[in-house]
């Protein structure tokens, strides 16, 4: 069952939103040469503590991982796709990208965004792994209106990648949010036929996180149960917004 929100409730989950952005936006400017994925976990940590918010990826339990994250943000380098963990031992140089997720619960509703950021020079055909990504997303959230259907959304981010000569990450997929995380309905970034293909609704709210590959679309968890990498070593991002269907259309409730 997909879960409709009241306008009181997309509201709630617009100050999540706004805060996820903040953070990403905070993000965004601390990447650079020099810096380790724990410099932007502190400092987003903090953020969401000083906001009276709660992290919702910190103490998330993953039945795949068997164990709860352990920390605000996903910081994940170059081959890795989702799920990197910050540390002090991974400093960030020229020609790296990060992909840095995060989601906060503010009065009970969830926020939930991703950005891609290349630091330093990144290599021309990198740059456009990031644009097409990047585009990938926005076109499916141009087709989150009432009416459409939920492969409207899925399959403008395939269409996209795929006519790019990029490959979509099958292993792991967008989601429903609201007063979860993760509520239905799954929101892959192909078109799966075997799923339903429900129509979308005033109220429903998706978290669309397009993972794109520069390789194959394969990929593998590390020995340490969370980093997911490209089985082939090639560049992956990774770009998300929560966003709601509303009567005016598509309402991206990650940015201002
Ligand atoms: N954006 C990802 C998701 O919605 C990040 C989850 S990280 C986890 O699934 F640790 F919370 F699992
Ligand atoms: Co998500």
């Amino acid at each position: 069952m997909i879960i409709r929100k009241s306008p009181a409730e997309l509201e709630k989950m617009r100050r999540a939103g706004l805060l996820v952005h903040e953070i990403l936006q905070q993000m965004t400017k601390m990447v650079a040469e020099g810096v380790s994925t724990l410099d932007l976990e502190v400092v987003a940590e903090k953020m969401i503590k000083d906001a009276g918010a709660k992290p919702a990826f910190k103490g998330y339990y993953v039945p795949a991982a068997g164990g709860k994250y352990p920390f605000v943000l996903c910081t994940s380098v170059n081959e890795e796709v989702v799920h990197g963990m910050p540390s002090a031992k991974r400093v960030l140089k020229s020609g790296d990208i990060v992909s840095i997720d995060t989601g906060v619960c503010l009065e009970g509703y969830f926020g939930d965004s991703a950005v891609t950021i290349p630091v330093g020079e990144v290599s021309e055909q990198v740059k456009r792994l990031l644009r097409v990504t990047s585009e990938s997303l926005e076109l499916a959230i141009g087709q989150m209106k009432e009416g459409n259907r939920l492969f409207d959304v899925c399959g403008a981010v395939e269409r996209h990648v795929t006519s790019n000569g990029f490959t979509i990450v099958r292993d792991y997929v967008g989601h429903g949010i609201g007063t979860s995380l993760h509520e239905e309905p799954q929101v892959p970034n192909y078109v799966d036929r075997r799923n339903e293909n429900p129509r979308l609704k005033e109220g429903m709210v998706l978290a669309i996180e397009p993972m794109v590959n520069a390789g194959r679309p394969e990929t593998k968890v590390l020995s340490d149960r969370w980093t997911a990498v490209t089985k082939d070593g090639g560049f992956a991002a990774h770009f998300e917004h929560s966003v709601a269907v509303t009567a005016n259309g598509p309402w991206v409730l990650t940015r201002p």
